[in-house]
């Protein structure tokens, strides 16, 4: 449903418990990341009036999950601080083919992939996380996530059609699943 290629390793929960800290920072950037990056496709965009709107409520979203995880942050004394970014997100985007159409329609299905790993991962800390409070926020935060997906998805239906969406994003799937089971294991990340 997610259009994953693969799961998440079993012990990925067990791994960032250790350092829950960073899990939760780096959550909170990748919020504020997502915000700017539906923001920055209004702007590339901005003559194809199909996009622009659900691009703003989607930024507007993760703008208030992104205040929601600052809350968590101040609540447990995490400073909200810098965070040199996963390479995930980077190598993803270098995926993503020059010129258009084929530009537009490799952003689309790269960034519904992000949601739906962020969705997946999500999942998983709603179900074995062993803190109660964020069990109960990762439950609450997943459903959007897979909205997000699914919006970025049937953006790119709407413009390229059923089947060329899925062939593409097959590819993508696979490209995904690559880089994370590539990505350094010793940080903890949303998505490492
Ligand atoms: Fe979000
Ligand atoms: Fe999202």
């Amino acid at each position: 449903m997610l259009n994953l290629a693969s799961d998440t390793e079993a012990g990925w929960v067990q791994r960032v418990e250790q350092r829950l800290d960073h899990l939760l920072l780096d959550h909170a950037h990748c919020e504020k990341k997502a915000a700017s990056t539906a923001i920055n496709l209004i702007f590339r965009y901005q003559m194809r009036p199909e996009m622009v709107r659900p691009l703003s409520e989607l930024a507007r979203e993760e703008l208030q999950h992104f205040e929601l995880m600052l809350d968590v942050l101040e609540a447990r004394g995490i400073p909200f601080d810098i965070l040199q970014p996963s390479p995930y997100a980077g190598e993803l985007m270098a995926c993503v083919r020059k010129g258009e159409p084929q530009r537009l329609m490799d952003t689309l299905l790269v960034l519904s992939l992000i949601e739906a790993r962020s969705c997946e991962r999500m999942k998983r800390l709603s179900e074995e996380l062993s803190d109660p409070e964020l069990r109960a926020l990762y439950k609450d935060l997943l459903a959007s996530e897979a909205r997000h997906h699914h919006g970025y998805v049937d953006l790119c239906t709407g413009y390229y059609g059923r089947e060329a969406t899925r062939a593409r994003l097959k590819e993508l799937a696979a490209e995904e699943a690559r880089i994370l089971d590539g990505a350094p294991r010793d940080q903890v990340r949303m998505h490492t």
